[in-house]
């Protein structure tokens, strides 16, 4: 092999460890875990609890910091395009709430369906 193409297979090389560089940090960003906000906004009933307007506005806040942490996590299993949407729809529906839009609510719990994301990005 030709010097040249040693260097060429170097540079590839390093282009890709930086990618993965890259992906590393983009998930440590997420402050918390896919379940840890499942414990603590879905299971604990936090999440129903700020969608039927019955939750404190501290419990509302904690919620929308949660759970605007869910779209900062990769997908554990499934397709990352349908991921996000489904998590950046949980999100925003939380700041709704947070934010004291109308309707917020109601779209609140519809974006968070158990099942729905369940079925398609919940590794069995
Ligand atoms: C936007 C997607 C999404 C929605 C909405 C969602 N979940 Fe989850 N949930 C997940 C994923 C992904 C996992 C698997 C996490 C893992 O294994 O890393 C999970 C795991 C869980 C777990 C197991 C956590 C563990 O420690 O293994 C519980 C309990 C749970 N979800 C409850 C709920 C409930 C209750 C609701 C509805 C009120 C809900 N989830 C809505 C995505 C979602």
């Amino acid at each position: 092999m030709k010097r040249w193409q040693w260097m060429i297979g170097g540079v590839a090389a390093i282009a890709m460890c930086s990618v993965a560089g890259l992906r590393a940090a983009d998930e440590a960003k997420a402050k918390h875990s896919v379940k840890e906000i499942m414990a603590k906004c879905m299971k604990s009933g936090l999440c129903k609890k700020v969608a039927d307007g019955k939750a404190s506005k501290a419990e509302t806040q904690a919620l929308v910091a949660m759970l605007s942490e869910l779209p900062k996590n990769k997908a554990p299993k499934g397709d990352a395009d349908s991921w996000s949407t489904k998590t950046a729809a949980v999100a925003d529906a939380a700041k709704a709430v947070g934010e004291g839009k109308d309707g917020a609510g109601a779209a609140l719990a519809k974006a968070a369906n158990c099942a729905a994301c369940h079925k398609e990005h919940k590794p069995s």
